[in-house]
C-alpha cells in the first residue's frame, strides 16, 4: 500500500538509487550479513526519513534483513518524488511526496504508525511523538533518532520520565556528528544555495548563526568558495544537554578558526547571505529583518522551519511571492528580502536540494541499520536515550576509511598496556 506523487516516475528513481547504490560500500557490506541473518525476519520498521535516493538504499538493505517496511517523509518538501515512486513500485509502502501540506504530512506519518512497527526509524521526533500522543508505544521495541534535534526532544521527555521505550542517538555517534553534521551539511548547504540562486558566492558576506556541528561545516565551505563569513553564536547556552561546549567555546572556535564572530544585531546590518544552523527558534526575527539590506538571502539549514520568524515575516510584509523555484520574494519595509525554500531545510528542498553527498549518508544510515538491527536482536532493557555502541561507530569508521584505501594497523599490544597504566613513566 502506498500514496505517491506519480507511480510513473518510478524507471527514473531507480537510477537514482542504482548511482546511490555504488557509491555505498558500507551499506552494501551491512547488508551481506542482514541477508544471512535475518534480524528482523517477522518485523514491522515505521520510517520518517527524507525519502530519497541514499534513504531508499538504507529501506532496501532493511528489507533485506527481513523487514516490512512503512515509510513517510520527516518534511514537507523533501521527498525525491521518483525515488517514492521506485520504491513503492519495489513493494514497500511509502507515503510521502513532495510539497504537502502540514495537513498531509502528518496524515503520512499517521498511516506508518497505524501499522504497529516493532522499531522506528526517525529524524527530528515527530514519528516517535506521534507514537506516544496515539498510544501505540506498547508495540515499539525501540528506535533510532537521526538528528540534533530530535535527539535534544528525546532528551527533554526521557528528563521527564515521559519516553516509552529506548532510543538510540543514533545523531550522537562520533561517526554521525563529525561526518554527516559538518560535511555534509556543509557541502549540501552551499551547493542548493548556489543552485536555488545561480549567484556568485565569492565577495559576499555570509552569515552563519550556530558554529556547532553544522555551522563549522557551512562556515568552511562557504569561506572556501571565497565568501566573507560572519558567525554569530549565543552567550551561554540553552540548559539542555549539550555535546560539547555553550555558545561562548563555540564563538571563540570561530573566533580562533579565522572568522568575523558577531551578535545578530551587528551582523544583520552587513550579511548579504543568512543561514541558520542552531536548532533553536527567531533566531532571525524582526529587529535583523529591519536591519537588513535590501536583496538580503535568508535561508535555513537547521531542522525545523521556526528558525526564521516568517509568521512575522509573512503578516508584516506587504507582498510575497515565489519568483523562482523556492525563491520567494518579499516586500518589506519598502525593501525586497528573499526566503529560500520557505524557510525549511534548504539543503533538502526539492528539486534544488539533493541533501546529502552519497558516501556522507552511507556512513549515517550504516549506523542507522546496525542500530536497528540492536533495537531487535539486543533491545535495550530500559526505556531511555542509548548511546550508539563503541563497537558499531568504530566498525562504519573503519569501513568507510578502508572503501577509501585507507588501511590503519592496531596499536601493539605493549601500547595498550601503556596506555591504560598509570605506574610507567617514560
Ligand atoms: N541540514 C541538514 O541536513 C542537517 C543535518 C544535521 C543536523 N541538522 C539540524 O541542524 C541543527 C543544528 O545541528 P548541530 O548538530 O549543528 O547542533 P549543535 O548543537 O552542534 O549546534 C547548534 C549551535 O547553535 C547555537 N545556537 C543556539 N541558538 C542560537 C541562536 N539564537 N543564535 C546563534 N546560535 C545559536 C548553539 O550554541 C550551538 O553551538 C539542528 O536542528 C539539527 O537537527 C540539519
Amino acid at each position: 500500500m502506498s500514496k505517491v506523487k506519480d507511480e510513473k516516475l518510478a524507471a527514473k528513481g531507480e537510477e537514482e538509487l542504482y548511482w546511490a547504490r555504488i557509491n555505498m560500500p558500507i551499506l552494501k557490506h551491512v547488508r551481506k550479513g542482514f541477508e544471512k541473518e535475518l534480524p528482523f525476519k517477522g518485523m514491522k520498521i515505521g520510517v520518517a526519513l527524507h525519502l530519497e535516493k541514499k534513504t531508499g538504499i538504507l529501506l532496501e538493505t532493511l528489507r533485506a534483513g527481513g523487514a516490512e517496511i512503512w515509510a513517510s517523509s520527516c518534511n514537507p518538501l523533501s521527498t525525491d518524488d521518483r525515488v517514492a515512486a521506485a520504491l513503492a513500485k519495489q513493494g514497500m509502502n511509502i507515503f510521502a511526496w513532495a510539497g504537502q501540506t502540514n495537513e498531509e504530512y502528518y496524515w503520512c506519518l499517521e498511516q506508518v504508525i497505524a501499522q504497529k512497527p516493532e522499531i522506528l526509524i526517525d529524524d527530528g521526533c515527530d514519528l516517535t511523538l506521534l507514537a506516544h500522543k496515539k498510544n501505540f508505544t506498547q508495540y515499539v521495541l525501540g528506535a533510532c533518532e537521526e538528528t540534533t534535534t530530535g535527539v535534544n526532544r528525546l532528551r527533554a521527555m526521557d528528563r521527564q520520565g515521559k519516553l516509552k521505550f529506548p532510543v538510540f542517538a543514533v545523531n550522537d555517534a562520533y561517526s554521525k556528528h563529525l561526518f554527516d553534521n559538518r560535511y555534509g551539511t556543509g557541502q549540501s548547504t552551499l551547493d542548493a544555495i548556489q543552485n536555488m540562486t545561480n549567484l556568485i558566492i565569492a565577495g559576499k558576506t555570509v552569515v552563519v548563526a550556530g558554529y556547532g556541528w553544522c555551522g563549522k561545516g557551512i562556515a568552511r565551505r562557504f569561506a572556501g568558495m571565497g565568501a566573507k563569513v560572519v558567525v554569530v553564536e549565543i552567550a551561554g547556552d540553552l540548559g539542555e544537554d549539550k555535546m560539547s561546549g555553550s555558545g561562548f567555546h563555540k564563538a571563540l572556535e570561530a573566533h580562533y578558526d579565522g572568522f568575523s564572530v558577531m551578535n545578530m544585531e551587528q551582523a544583520s546590518k552587513v550579511g548579504d547571505i543568512f543561514v541558520t544552523a542552531t536548532g533553536n527558534k527567531n533566531v532571525l526575527s524582526k529587529p535583523d529583518f529591519d536591519s537588513m539590506k535590501d536583496g538580503a538571502i535568508i535561508s535555513n539549514s537547521g531542522h525545523f522551519d521556526n528558525e526564521i520568524d516568517l509568521k512575522f515575516l509573512n503578516s508584516k510584509a506587504k507582498s510575497h511571492r515565489e519568483v523562482k523555484p523556492n525563491v520567494e520574494e518579499y516586500d518589506y519595509n519598502g525593501k525586497r528580502l528573499y526566503v529560500l525554500s520557505h524557510g525549511r531545510l534548504v539543503n533538502l528542498a526539492r528539486p534544488t536540494g539533493q541533501g546529502h553527498p552519497v558516501e556522507i549518508m552511507d556512513g549515517s544510515f550504516g549506523i542507522q541499520a546496525l542500530c536497528a538491527r540492536e533495537v531487535a536482536v539486543n533491545t535495550p532493557e530500559k526505556p531511555g536515550v542509548s548511546i550508539v555502541p563503541k563497537e558499531i561507530d568504530d566498525e562504519v569508521a573503519r569501513i568507510a576509511l578502508e572503501s577509501a584505501g585507507i588501511h590503519l594497523k592496531p596499536p601493539t599490544a605493549e601500547q595498550i598496556k601503556y596506555a591504560n597504566a598509570w605506574d610507567e613513566g617514560t
